[in-house]
């Protein structure tokens, strides 16, 4: 007998949501194995406009009512970063498996408790970003591991904050699914660029070399206030930092999540630099890296590299966001077909502590001693 699709709620309806999220999960092409069967959202209509418009059978405003009368066996939580651990243990509380958007949580704590509790209850957790798919950073592993750049002396990853979230289209209209306020990101707990963008560096990072050792950093908020459709709108996130990781034996990273300027490399992209060669982002000693499926996109000048992630295929190929379909659909197959998944809740933990330990060792002015692995 033909196994049932997931029924997954998505709990926030906001950018994430309206743009990558809901529209991927609406494709005909996935219903057979998962359909969007309820949607929540505080902000009074946003739900009800989301499940209408993507085909939801149930909208709430709060993620109790979700997880009680939703009807779903899986949810994604897209809300702000400072409520995901309330909001997935709640979830794991109601018997459900979780996806959740970058990042996890804000403490390891928080995260240990969450996988933990996973494990007694015998329910998955995947948590993006899932950097470890990618086709491309898989190649640099390899070539990091076997020696192609002689000794390994250093690598840097990060992102910027600029005025991404300020420019987001859902954020610039009238109705309740295009005027999302995005002043969540510029305030704690959970705000800032680390948690946001640099964590996709930091899986990068992470997949490539394995779990750091130690790190030190300095980090404050460059920016009070940001304006935000003519209001000038508080920050107390920081939004600068600078931290080294300690991977032993004298290799170290850079890794930045700073208010402006980046390296020229792409988002989740890093820079490797050994004895006998650089890697800059894509390419290796200034020539474009190979990797299984780069050849294949060359002959679409529209490609992106998530057109090589399993899933985007088709429509989804077009669409926004594909890289966390991506991931959603890692925990579909997992809970369906028992297929298990390299987007470990173990490895954003890891994650979790650099960036937990480089707020703690900017405070402190002590290096931090990384307590988790994976
Ligand atoms: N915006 C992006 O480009 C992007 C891309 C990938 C991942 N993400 C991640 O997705 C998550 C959400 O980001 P976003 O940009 O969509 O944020 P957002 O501010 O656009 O949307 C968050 C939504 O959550 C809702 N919300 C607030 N409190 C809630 C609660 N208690 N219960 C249910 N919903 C609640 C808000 O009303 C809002 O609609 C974050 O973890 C972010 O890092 C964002």
């Amino acid at each position: 007998m033909a196994k049932a699709p997931i029924r997954i709620g998505v709990v926030g309806c906001g950018s994430i949501s309206v743009r990558g999220i809901l529209p991927h999960l609406a494709v005909p092409d996935v219903q057979d194995r998962v359909r969007i069967e309820a949607v929540c959202d505080p902000v009074a209509g946003r739900a009800e406009a989301a499940a209408e418009r993507f085909g939801a059978e149930r909208a709430f405003l709060d993620i109790d009512d979700l997880l009680a009368h939703g009807n779903v066996d899986a949810v994604s939580i897209a809300t702000p970063i400072g409520l995901h651990y309330e909001h997935g243990k709640k979830a794991l509380a109601a018997g459900k498996h979780i996806h959740f958007n970058k990042t996890m949580t804000t403490t390891v704590a928080e995260a240990t408790d969450l996988i933990e509790t996973a494990r007694r209850k015998g329910l998955k957790i995947v948590a993006s970003p899932g950097q470890v798919l990618r086709p491309n950073v898989r190649r640099i592993k390899e070539l990091v591991a076997d020696g192609t750049l002689g000794t390994l002396c250093w690598a840097a990853v990060g992102s910027t904050f600029g005025t991404y979230h300020e420019d987001e289209s859902v954020r610039q209209g009238s109705d309740v699914l295009s005027n999302i306020d995005p002043s969540w990101y510029y305030r704690k707990p959970g705000g800032g660029p680390l948690y946001d963008m640099t964590v996709y560096g930091l899986h990068t990072l992470t997949t490539i070399l394995g779990p750091a050792k130690r790190v030190t950093s300095f980090s404050g908020t460059r920016l009070k206030e940001r304006e935000f459709r003519g209001q000038m709108v508080p920050c107390d996130a920081d939004d600068n930092t600078l931290m080294i990781l300690d991977y032993g034996d004298s290799l170290f990273a850079l890794v930045y999540g700073v208010a402006s300027g980046r390296m020229p490399v792409r988002l989740g992209e890093g820079s490797f630099f050994g004895t006998k060669g650089t890697i800059i982002g894509s390419e290796m000693n200034g020539e474009a890296i190979d990797y299984p499926g780069r050849a294949e996109l060359a002959a679409f000048p529209q490609a992106n590299p998530t057109w090589l992630l399993p899933h985007v295929v088709g429509d989804h190929r077009g669409m926004q966001e594909a890289h966390v379909f991506e991931d959603v659909m890692q925990l579909v197959d997992w809970v369906r077909d028992d297929v298990p998944t390299p987007v470990t809740a173990e490895q954003a933990r890891h994650v979790v502590d650099i960036i937990e330990s480089a707020y703690r060792s900017s405070e402190t002015g002590q290096a931090q001693i990384l307590t988790t692995t994976f």
